[in-house]
C-alpha cells in the first residue's frame, strides 16, 4: 500500500548502525528523513550517504533526524560505513537501517519491480513532528538525489508550519513568500502588518517570516 501525505508513517524496529531503533521513539519530537538507496558498496549510494553525512550540521540545525536504509544487513552496513567515510571525508553520524526482510521498504513501498526487482529504489519521507508525512519522492537507481533540495523543502514545510505562508516555484530560504490562500486581505493584513503584493488577488507576496531581524 503506498503512503499518501498526511499519513501516520508506520512505526518499526530495526538494526540500525547505531544500535536498535524504534522509528517513533527516535525522531519522537523531532523532524525526520528516512531515505532508501538501492544497494551497499555501489557509487550512486556511496556518493549520497556521505553527502548526507556532509550535511548533518544543517540537518541538526532545522531539529531533523535523518535515517538511511537498504535491504542490505547490519554487517555489510558496518564494513560499507568505512568506505562512506574514507570517500566522502566525514564522519557517518547518522543510522543507516537494515531492512533484510524488507518488512519496512514494503511498509514504505520502496520496491518498484519495473525499476530493480528486489532491492529499494531511492526514496525519500519527510516527516513533520507529529510523525505525519509531509514530503514523498522516488528516484531512480541511477540518479542521484539533490539533498540540497530536501533541505530546501524542509525550509519551505517549517515555514508553512509556523506561519500561514506557502513558498513559490524555485524558492529558496530569505526569498519572498506568499500568503496562503486561505487568509483573506484582512487577515493578511493583520498577520502581516508591513503589508503584503498582491500581484493578482490570489497571489499576494510578503517576505520571508522566517527572515525577520529582531532588535533589541
Ligand atoms: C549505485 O548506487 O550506483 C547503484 C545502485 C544500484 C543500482 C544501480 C546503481
Amino acid at each position: 500500500m503506498s503512503i499518501k501525505l498526511g499519513d501516520e508513517a508506520p512505526n518499526f524496529t530495526a538494526q540500525s548502525t547505531k544500535g536498535e531503533i524504534n522509528f517513533h521513539e527516535y525522531i519522537d519530537g523531532s523532524w525526520a528523513v528516512l531515505f532508501s538507496h538501492p544497494k551497499d558498496f555501489t557509487p550512486v549510494c556511496t556518493t549520497e550517504l556521505g553527502t548526507v553525512a556532509q550535511l548533518s550540521d544543517e540537518f541538526e540545525k532545522r531539529n531533523v533526524k535523518v535515517l538511511g536504509l537498504s535491504v542490505d544487513g547490519i554487517e555489510s552496513h558496518n564494513d560499507w560505513v568505512g568506505d562512506i567515510e574514507d570517500v566522502c571525508q566525514t564522519e557517518m553520524n547518522y543510522p543507516l537501517l537494515a531492512d533484510e526482510n524488507k518488512e519496512i521498504a514494503n511498509a514504505y513501498d520502496m520496491i518498484h519491480p519495473n525499476e530493480l526487482a528486489t532491492l529499494t529504489v531511492r526514496s525519500v519521507f519527510i516527516l513533520n513532528p507529529d510523525k505525519k508525512v509531509m514530503l514523498t519522492l522516488t528516484y531512480p537507481a541511477s540518479v542521484g538525489r539533490n539533498f540540497d533540495e530536501i533541505l530546501r523543502v524542509i525550509d519551505s514545510l517549517q515555514i508553512g508550519a509556523k506561519y500561514k505562508v506557502a513558498t513559490p516555484a524555485n524558492w529558496k530560504s530569505g526569498d519572498d513568500v506568499v500568503v496562503g490562500s486561505g487568509l483573506s486581505d484582512e487577515e493578511a493584513n493583520e498577520l502581516f502588518p508591513e503589508g503584503f503584493n498582491a500581484v493578482k488577488p490570489y497571489l499576494r507576496y510578503v517576505a520571508d517570516p522566517a527572515s525577520k531581524v529582531t532588535s533589541n
